[in-house]
């Protein structure tokens, strides 16, 4: 597969997905589609913008005629773009129904027509809702909790139905948690890393007792690489790691890291409908040959150190749209407290 359409490649994993395919493959030819929303930078491709295999277009998957011009001749589409962040979900679902859902399905239609001959849809773990114990396999029953997690499960139902009703050659990713270099402050691990830097309270919701398993986006990134390329068409792979992390352990881990006192953190009012616990069963991309490379460990101690040497990246966004989004989201939760 040479001639790779990819969305969403000015945000966190689709950037590291085409750093990734570009170090991967010197003949691979990459057309990127984005819209450049608030969580979508140019900044952020910097290092490849020029680079003579890639071609970006600033545009909306939500665009038929433009999405049908851009997938004529692409032997694959990989589906990275989205609304996703849960937080935003929860404040405003509508342009997560748009996005994830009517884009999802404009992507569909525009390679059903061309003849595509691979569509990779990236989704996610939080498509099986909350679980207490154990751990999901991919015929697990799907329960979304969140408006974010709801519209990314339909949005894959709806590519499967493709490959169903269509024999469109589609393939689906679920990956866990992911952290690492170009992640959009609002999400937890940035999010808590640069409040630290600045000396700000670290808003952990409710006890803090949450899990996640967490993967280092390269990892993430390799996992969807192998799926595209060997992937069996019609099938669902998890992707995920055995490092599983009470958010309060996360947060002790970056405080340290940073040499920060434990004053900082501040409990507040719980996210509604918080998902307690995420876990994956991999084995399936596992015997595809796929295994992460980093502990959460060392992949954290690297991803805190990338914010502090990478301030000219994650500092503008401070500002603006993002500090309105802060009030709307924690003004409150400061106030109400939680325990
Ligand atoms: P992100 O918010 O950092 O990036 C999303 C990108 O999509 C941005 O560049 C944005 O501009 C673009 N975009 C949004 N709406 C668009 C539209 N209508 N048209 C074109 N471009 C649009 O998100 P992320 O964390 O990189 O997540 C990428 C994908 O991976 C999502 O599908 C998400 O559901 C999935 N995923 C994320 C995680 C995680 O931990 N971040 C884990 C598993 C799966
Ligand atoms: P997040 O990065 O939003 O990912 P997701 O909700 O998709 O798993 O959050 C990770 C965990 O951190 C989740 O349990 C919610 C929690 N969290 C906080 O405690 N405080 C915060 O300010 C944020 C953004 C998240």
């Amino acid at each position: 597969m040479k001639r790779l359409f990819v969305t969403g490649a000015a945000g966190f994993i689709g950037s590291n997905l085409v750093r990734h395919l570009l170090a991967d493959d010197r003949d691979v030819s990459i057309t990127i589609l984005d819209k450049l929303t608030y969580a979508g930078r140019r900044e952020t491709m910097r290092d490849f913008l020029d680079d003579p295999r890639v071609r970006f277009v600033e545009g909306d998957i939500c665009d038929a005629s433009l999405v049908e011009e851009l997938v004529q001749g692409a032997d694959a589409i990989v589906n990275v773009a989205a609304e996703s962040h849960v937080d935003r979900s929860i404040l405003g679902p509508a342009a997560f129904v748009q996005t994830n859902i009517v884009g999802t399905f404009v992507l569909l239609e525009a390679a059903r027509k061309a003849g595509v001959g691979r569509f990779l849809q990236v989704s996610t773990d939080e498509v099986y809702g909350s679980i207490a114990s154990g751990t999901t396999d991919e015929s697990f029953p799907l329960d979304p909790r969140n408006p974010y997690a709801a519209t990314k499960a339909g949005a894959e139902l709806l590519a499967r139905s493709y490959f169903t009703t269509y024999k469109l050659p589609v393939v689906i990713t679920r990956g866990a948690n992911n952290y690492g270099p170009f992640q959009f402050i609002e999400k937890a691990i940035p999010l808590f890393t640069t409040n630290a830097i600045d000396r700000q309270p670290l808003p952990v919701y409710g006890d803090g007792r949450q899990e996640r398993h967490w993967m280092h986006v390269l990892d993430h990134c390799a996992g969807i690489d192998l799926v595209l390329r060997e992937g069996i068409a019609g099938e669902i792979y998890n992707i995920g790691t055995d490092d599983h992390r009470p958010n309060m352990y996360v947060v002790e881990q970056i405080l340290a890291a940073l040499d920060r006192p434990r004053d900082l953190i501040r409990h507040v009012s719980d996210r509604p409908g918080h998902d307690i616990r995420y876990s994956l069963d991999s084995s399936k991309v596992r015997a595809l040959g796929w295994e992460p490379t980093r502990s959460f460990e060392s992949g954290l101690e690297a991803t805190v150190r990338w914010y502090e040497e990478n301030e000219w990246w994650w500092r503008p966004i401070k500002s603006g749209e993002y500090a309105r989004y802060y009030e709307q989201n924690y003004a409150w939760r400061a106030t109400a407290g939680s325990r």
